[in-house]
């Protein structure tokens, strides 16, 4: 089973204001559905996008960053091992300590909100190991991560982001993880580097997201072959 995390997550103040990222789903969206068409079992646990299911992918949707968490943990128990964990989700680093009810009114002068931070669910996801009894070892057999890192014009900035990226790799427990530009967010065509964990840094080259899902599924399952 490949677990997909997909989509913003919304961070709710009252029930109708929220923070939130930017984020459309299609990188996450477009990555269930290649590895479903390579014969996969996916299942894709999002926040609230405007996109379709894919094709045979169950889709779980959720809201907030602590019930992706939940939701996706709770499909990992019944499933027992996984064989890839993808954490594609743009989930908030912050939430609001409290939520109030309904929508309390504006009120003069600024407002002070408190955030407290909210859980990593691909850290926790990529860090569960099953019970000692059974070896005590990881759930998921490959798990990859998502870095949006500012590039910088002419990549004059290159090698601190790869830095930045492999520093999560390691934080996230990651066997490879994907470095995106701030640059090309929302662009048709994204600059994605493939970092694994025991090699150096690949560039792709120029492809829609979807043509980056299908190198990225092939190159997964190489992986796992190995
Ligand atoms: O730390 P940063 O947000 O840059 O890390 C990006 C990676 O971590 C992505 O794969 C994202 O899905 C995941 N992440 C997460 N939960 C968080 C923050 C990031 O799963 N709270």
């Amino acid at each position: 089973m490949w677990l997909i995390t997909a989509g913003p997550t919304r961070e709710h103040l009252d029930d109708v204001r929220f923070l939130s990222n930017a984020s459309s789903g299609r990188m996450g969206y477009a990555l269930a559905a290649a590895a479903r068409e390579a014969g996969h079992e996916v299942v894709l646990v999002s926040g609230p996008v405007d996109l379709p299911a894919p094709a045979g992918v169950e889709v779980v949707r959720v809201t907030s960053a602590s019930e992706m968490l939940r939701a996706a943990a709770g499909r990992l128990d019944d499933a027992g091992r996984c064989d890839v964990i993808a954490g594609v989700a743009a989930v908030c680093d912050f939430r609001p300590r409290v939520r109030q009810p309904g929508k309390p009114p504006k009120g003069a002068g600024p407002l002070q909100v408190e955030l407290v931070e909210n859980p990593d669910v691909l850290a926790t996801l990529a860090g569960l190991r099953l019970p000692r009894g059974e070896g005590g070892a990881r759930f998921a057999r490959f798990t990859v991560g998502f870095a949006l890192e500012v590039l910088g014009p002419a990549d004059l900035d290159l090698e601190a982001a790869e830095a930045r990226a492999r520093d999560k790799l390691e934080r996230k427990h990651l066997d490879a993880i994907v470095l995106n530009g701030v640059e090309t967010l929302g662009a048709a065509v994204a600059r994605v580097f493939w970092l694994p964990r025991k090699g150096a840094r690949f560039e792709l080259p120029p492809m829609t997201k979807e043509a980056v899902a299908r190198w990225l599924v092939s190159t997964i399952e190489h992986e796992l072959d190995e």
